[in-house]
């Protein structure tokens, strides 16, 4: 299968290639920001009927929440019209074409929120997500939107470039990983104004469904995520069992005032994949066969990054 993947050298974009490339043995294409501009209409057109491929996989997103926010403009081009750029161009060769979406499409008060569940975003990042889904769907002659969630795993493009924890669930295991290893103290976030509740899913294993969407051409909405959902704190303590870490460096308090500061972020995102683990024809890992995966790919991704 010959894939053009966007986004490929982000944190999920580079999971998505190992697990295409490496485990399956597909053809990727994926150029990147600098080679394709995905705003740009002709730009990307001109790029996929060059290499005509099967499917297209749309991961790519422009990652700043304050941005979004200070330059609508910009934002509403980098999601909604580069997903209609992407989406346009895959008609064009007849690619089935797949968009990586969010739990944060919801509002925080729908968990567990079926594949069915209607969105109903409640801040910037989420309206974006919820629009481009509506491209897709609306759009494509074969589509998916496929949510991923809470998502842990190491950057592959960039292992060195770790990201800190954020008002999501997304790297936050990893975060908490290095701190504690290192010896130093780890303040986890929990209260108000934090996603507290989430199904945290392992890069490498959401990019397996994808894998299974595109070989099935499942079309429709899927949600590729963990099997169990869990609350920030469960997910910590599970993160400290699973590598073996030290819990009393571990301290729960509330995030600084800046990270409230900004807009509301949805509380509950637990998704409900019931529906796509039967289309799939997958059981979903429970937490603690994700967290053992997670920490084999951390070890052999800083064994590979600080060779003895
Ligand atoms: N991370 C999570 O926890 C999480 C959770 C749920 C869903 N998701 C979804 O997963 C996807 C990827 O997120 P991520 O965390 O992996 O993001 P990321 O690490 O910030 O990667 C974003 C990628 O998009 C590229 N890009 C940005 N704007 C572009 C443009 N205009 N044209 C071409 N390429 C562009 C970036 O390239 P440059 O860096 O070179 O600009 C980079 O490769 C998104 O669809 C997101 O909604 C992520």
């Amino acid at each position: 299968m010959r894939i053009y993947l966007t986004g490929g050298s982000g944190f999920v974009g580079s999971n998505l290639a190992h697990v295409f490339a490496h485990e399956h043995g597909a053809e990727l294409i994926a150029p990147a920001h600098e080679h394709v501009e995905l705003t740009d209409e002709l730009m990307v057109r001109r790029s996929v009927l060059a290499t005509r491929p099967d499917a297209i996989v749309h991961a790519a997103i422009w990652n700043d929440p304050a941005g979004l926010r200070s330059d609508r403009r910009r934002a509403w081009e980098a999601y909604v019209t580069a997903t209609r750029n992407v989406t346009v161009a895959g008609n064009a060769v007849d690619a089935h074409v797949v968009l990586i979406s969010t739990d944060w499409v919801f509002d925080g008060t729908q968990g567990p929120a079926a594949e069915t569940e209607p969105p109903n975003p409640i801040n910037t990042y989420g309206f974006l997500k919820a629009c481009s889904e509506l491209i897709v769907h609306q759009i494509a002659a074969r589509g998916t939107v496929a949510r991923i969630a809470g998502v842990q795993g190491v950057h592959r493009a960039r292992p060195s470039a770790p990201r800190a924890q954020d008002a999501g669930f997304g790297y936050l295991v990893v975060s908490l990983v290095q701190a504690l290893r290192a010896g130093r103290r780890f303040t986890l976030w929990d209260g108000p104004g934090l996603n507290r509740m989430a199904t945290p899913t392992l890069a490498t294993d959401a990019a397996e469904l994808v894998w299974r969407a595109l070989e099935r051409v499942l079309t429709g909405t899927l949600h590729c995520c963990g099997g169990e959902h869990s609350d920030r704190i469960g997910l910590a303590r599970r993160a400290v069992e699973v590598f073996e870490l030290d819990g009393d460096l571990l301290d729960v308090g509330p995030p600084p005032a800046d990270v409230r500061a900004g807009e509301p972020v949805p509380a509950d995102t637990r998704l409900d994949a019931a529906a796509t683990a039967r289309s799939l024809g997958v059981e979903l890992p429970a937490l603690g066969t994700m967290l053992h995966r997670l920490r084999g790919e951390v070890e052999s991704s800083w064994s590979l990054a600080c060779p003895a």
